[in-house]
């Protein structure tokens, strides 16, 4: 039988390779398109790719790629914000246009967004990223209502610390240190436990969870 096609942005390293690891290994064809193949931050990177690709029959999709470029009110600008919105959600949105195409064809599909809990609650110099995590819950839930009818069901899963580069580079160690004592289970995730989930919910085992929210951070947020 025919794998069927997974389209995941940010597969190069972090969770996004875990994600592709995960869903390769339970019999998924995974797409995983470079940056420079799919420049989430060009539009018109996104359009050559989506006009490229527009034979492709795509099963699910995870939008995965993210930054996080943490500024203070007064350290926010056009260039920055601009960004932000380019990679984190507009991306989101343009992609999940795309891949409805074959989706509502083919009578079904799954779309995972991936969030953060800064899309649950925020936190100092997070305002940009939060516009984006909170705005990505916002599309999950939109359009798990607007494509429901079509068997397409729509989810954020929103992690709490992992162990990425993306940590690494925007928190210090003594600030690690710090935070896993404030965690429930006192370490940061694995990317292969957010993978985990992401699978269950792009498999056959999810046929009724649609326009949720999940939160994976080790009881961080309880
Ligand atoms: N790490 C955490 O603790 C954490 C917690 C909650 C949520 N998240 C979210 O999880 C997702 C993945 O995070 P991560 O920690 O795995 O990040 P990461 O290790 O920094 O990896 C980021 C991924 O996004 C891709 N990317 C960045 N800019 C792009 C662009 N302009 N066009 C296309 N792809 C681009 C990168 O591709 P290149 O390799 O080509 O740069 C890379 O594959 C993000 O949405 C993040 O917000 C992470």
């Amino acid at each position: 039988m025919k794998k069927q096609n997974i389209l995941i942005t940010g597969a190069s390293r972090g969770i996004g390779k875990a994600i592709a690891d995960e869903l390769t290994s339970v019999g998924f064809n995974c797409i995983t398109p470079n940056s420079k193949e799919l420049n989430l931050n060009d539009k018109n990177s996104v359009a050559r790719y989506i006009a490229k690709n527009s034979d492709l029959d795509i099963y699910g999709l995870v939008n995965c790629a993210g930054i996080n470029i943490l500024a203070s009110l007064d350290e926010i600008d056009d260039e920055k914000f601009d960004d932000m919105i380019n990679v984190n959600l507009r991306s989101v949105i343009s992609l999940a246009k795309f891949v409805s195409v074959s989706m509502r064809r083919n009578e079904g599909g799954k779309i995972v967004n991936i969030s953060s809990i800064w899309g649950v609650r925020s936190k100092a110099r997070r305002t940009l990223y939060s516009i984006t995590k909170f705005g990505i819950n916002g599309i999950t839930k939109a359009l798990a209502r607007e494509l429901g009818e079509f068997n397409i069901l729509v989810n954020s899963v929103a992690p709490g610390y992992v162990d990425t580069d993306l940590t690494r580079q925007n928190v210090p160690l003594a600030e690690q240190v710090k935070i896993k004592q404030e965690i429930p289970l006192g370490r940061f995730a694995q990317t292969s436990e957010i993978a985990k989930l992401v699978a269950f919910l792009i498999g056959k085992e999810n046929s009724y969870i649609s326009g949720q929210v999940i939160v994976i951070d080790g009881g961080f947020l309880a």
